[in-house]
């Protein structure tokens, strides 16, 4: 009974551990390393909006004032470009309004969709006056037609406003602020019969739109019921009393046809409900809020899942979270459970309780189905004003919905995340798993995958530069790519990039769904492409992370190196993965940090070299993966006492050709590293020599460790880039200070 109790209590914050899991990324990879191109243009900023034109093989890609038109496959290659710039004359109007000219008062492209005839609707923040236009791409040209629709409601009047928008049969909705202060939030469907949400805080307040999804059930519903919009962004909570204001996430729906009520409601939505949306994460005091979302559909529209991305309200914990929410939960409360209802209190105060009488039928906020057809209700303005006046007043369900497993996907500390994408990958067994691309606040995208219920981050690829957010994700299934945007640039890399990983035990590790080790041809290859009749020669172990079919990396031949007493001695090794322990040994015993041996993340630094340093180190990059662990690269040095003159050095050099072939690459890697040092060494002993440098002795002379690294020698930069590990390669000023050291 007491275990039962324990267990009890234990059970959902062992649960909870279980999610917030390692989350550093196994590996961290270059955009270049990954395949992955850029594009920017001279003079243009902010790439925020994307439209993939899959049927015309380009990426149309929306920033300030242009619009261009790159190739799919390789958007560095520029298709078309069409300006859509505010006259002088606006943008003097926009700034007597009290708008920055040079920020605000420019035209942002904000919306951009295909519609059936081919062409495309585009919509701009136009200097604080939206418009919206159509385009077309004819004969390697895009082409406006000047139409300069009003964009009131469809677009934002303010660039900083976050909106969302979608497109559907020609019809658009979108869900924005209508007016220049943008103190009045709508959703809205923009046709002949326009319809929007009512102006009340219990129904919108204070919303930051975050995206729209389009779900079509009206197919396969046997009940004939509409198709939904569902609509997610986090608002400033009525139903809470707290002294201070409290954002919470949400989900609202409505259905695609409501035509608004007849007296009550009358071009507004009569199906607008809402309910909040929890992302539950341990330790936090604030609920997070929502910041993107993706929807997933593996089959029909039930199967749907709605992935997004949260973040504490205004930095109040170092985490961000990944939730994940099926269509069916969500439809459940909304369709079967029960309203919130405000009760006043106080003379001014009002509290927000459950509804427990009886509802209206039809049922508040329902679709038109057979059911109310039958009983005469055939368009939503046949609705009786019982049912409309509720709607009206109680659109705020009592109940939230709760991620799949109650729990997030990911929690991870570190850059917040800012965007999601989900692509669907099939691995060697045949099983589908997703994968998710999470854009973060860092310049970066992460992949991870779960695998019952553990989650696993396989890489992070650095896009753009630190500072600057992924402001949009989007994915192409017919050119296997993915596509993101900032402010100051664009980017494109495979979904699938196998032939970075370097062995058998690095490909397999990774766990990475798209990717296994041929055991043949000896090389990380993309599963997809791989033929089902000769499986059994690909390693892949998503689960387990199993690597014991691979064979075991061989051990390296030692590199001799002569030294001189009162040296520093660099011997370079890399982890070969995050996940990896570097282990040292000298002689066969294992080295532990000393005042003379520091082992640094990128290999062992040996300060004031004396006799007792000759000697054989080893270093071996050990990863564990599910309590078996797996030597994944090593690499050995022979050091020797030198006798006479520094000009030993030469030695060195002549023995180094001497290395095995066999090798590890890796070694062969560190090798040009060590001839490069070589050279340098030469050169910089001929330059001394010379009399050109006098740094010299400061670094070689005896019992002067203290001084070691004054003046470094950007050796880091060439290795980083030799052996492919690429941590921080693009960013060479990020280097830590303390690799800058005399590399011998
Ligand atoms: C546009 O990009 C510039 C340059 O990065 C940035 O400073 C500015 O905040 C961006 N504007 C908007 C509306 O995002
Ligand atoms: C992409 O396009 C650019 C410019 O057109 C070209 O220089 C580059 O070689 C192309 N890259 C690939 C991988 O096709
Ligand atoms: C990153 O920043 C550096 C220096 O500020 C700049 O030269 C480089 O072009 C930037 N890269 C990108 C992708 O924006
Ligand atoms: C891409 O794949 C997903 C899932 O496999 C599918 O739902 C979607 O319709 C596909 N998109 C296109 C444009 O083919």
């Amino acid at each position: 009974m007491i275990l039962l109790l324990v267990l009890c209590l234990w059970g959902p914050s062992l649960l909870t551990a279980r999610a917030v899991m390692d989350s550093t990324a196994r590996k961290t990879v270059t955009l270049s390393s990954n395949e992955g191109h850029l594009f920017r243009e001279e003079g243009v900023w902010n790439y925020s909006s994307i439209l993939l034109r899959e049927d015309l093989g380009l990426l149309i890609l929306g920033a300030r004032e242009v619009i261009f038109a790159l190739d799919l496959a390789n958007i560095t290659d520029k298709r078309a470009m069409v300006k859509w710039q505010v006259t002088r004359d606006m943008q003097v109007k926009c700034s007597y309004k009290g708008k920055n000219l040079e920020t605000e008062c420019q035209n942002y492209i904000r919306i951009l969709h295909k519609m059936s005839d081919g062409r495309m609707y585009v919509c701009g923040t136009n200097a604080f006056n939206p418009a919206c236009d159509y385009m077309s791409y004819k004969d390697g040209k895009l082409t406006l037609e000047n139409k300069q629709e009003d964009g009131k409601g469809k677009c934002p009047f303010d660039p900083f406003q976050r909106y969302a928008s979608e497109l559907v049969g020609d019809v658009l909705f979108s869900a924005t602020s209508i007016n220049f202060l943008g103190s009045e939030p709508v959703l809205m469907r923009s046709s002949t019969e326009s319809i929007r949400t009512d102006f009340k805080s219990s129904w919108l307040n204070e919303p930051n739109f975050i995206g729209m999804e389009h779900i079509a059930e009206r197919e396969q519903s046997p009940e004939g019921d509409d198709d939904k919009m569902y609509l997610f962004f986090s608002e400033t909570a009525v139903e809470y009393d707290s002294y201070s204001k409290l954002e919470v996430s949400r989900v609202a729906r409505v259905c695609e046809n409501d035509m608004g009520g007849q007296r009550t409601l009358q071009r507004k939505w009569t199906s607008f409900v809402k309910a909040r949306l929890d992302c539950p994460v341990p330790d936090s005091s604030l609920p997070f809020l929502i910041q993107d979302v993706f929807r997933f559909c593996p089959g029909k529209w039930d199967t749907c899942v709605f992935y997004a991305v949260f973040t504490p309200p205004s930095r109040t914990s170092p985490y961000s979270a990944v939730c994940a929410y099926s269509i069916e939960d969500i439809r459940l409360v909304f369709s079967e459970g029960k309203f919130k209802t405000p009760v006043p209190v106080e003379t001014s105060f009002v509290k927000w309780v459950m509804y427990s009488g009886d509802l209206p039928f039809p049922r508040p906020g329902a679709c038109i189905n057979n059911d109310a057809r039958q009983k005469g209700y055939s368009q939503s303005m046949d609705l009786p004003d019982k049912t409309l006046q509720f709607i009206k007043d109680r659109p705020l369900m009592d109940q939230a919905v709760q991620p799949i497993s109650d729990l997030p996907l990911l929690v991870r500390k570190g850059a917040a995340f800012t965007r999601i994408v989900v692509a669907s990958a099939t691995a060697l067994d045949g099983s589908s798993h997703s994968v998710m691309f999470i854009g973060t606040e860092k310049g970066s995208v992460l992949k991870a995958v779960n695998y019952d219920g553990e989650t696993v981050i396989i890489e992070e690829v650095q896009l753009f530069n630190l500072s600057e957010p992924v402001k949009i994700l989007r994915l192409s299934n017919s050119t296997g790519q993915l596509y993101a945007g900032s402010e100051v640039a664009a980017a494109q890399m495979p979904l699938s990039s196998c032939g970075h990983y370097k062995s058998c035990l690095d490909c397999v590790l990774a766990r990475n769904p798209y990717c296994g080790w041929d055991l043949t041809a000896e090389y990380c290859t993309a599963v997809s492409s791989t033929r089902p009749d000769t499986p059994s020669d690909v390693v892949q172990s998503l689960r387990e992370g199993n690597a014991s079919r691979c064979p075991s990396i061989k051990n390296s031949t030692a590199l001799n190196m002569t030294f001189h007493p009162g040296n520093t001695i660099k011997l370079l090794c890399q982890p070969g993965s995050n996940f990896a322990q570097v282990q040292w040994l000298k002689d066969q015993q294992p080295l532990v940090s000393s005042e003379d041996f520091q082992i640094k993340s990128d290999g062992l630094l040996i300060l004031n070299a004396s006799a007792e340093t000759s000697g054989l180190y080893s270093c071996s990059s050990v990863e564990s993966s599910k309590s078996q662990q797996y030597v994944i690269h090593n690499v050995a040095y022979e050091l020797r006492l030198g006798s006479g003159r520094a000009g030993q050095w030469e030695d060195t050099s002549r023995l180094l050709p001497q290395v095995q072939k066999n090798q590890h690459i890796v070694v062969a890697l560190q090798t040009v590293v060590v001839l490069l040092s070589l050279t340098l060494v030469a050169l910089v002993l001929w330059n001394v020599y010379k009399g050109h440098f006098s740094f010299l002795p400061r670094c070689f002379s005896r019992g002067q460790e203290a001084e070691v690294g004054q003046d470094s020698v950007p050796l880091e930069a060439s290795a980083d880039k030799a052996s492919g590990e690429g941590r921080n390669s693009n960013n060479n000023h990020n280097r830590r200070a303390e690799e800058k050291d005399c590399v011998t």
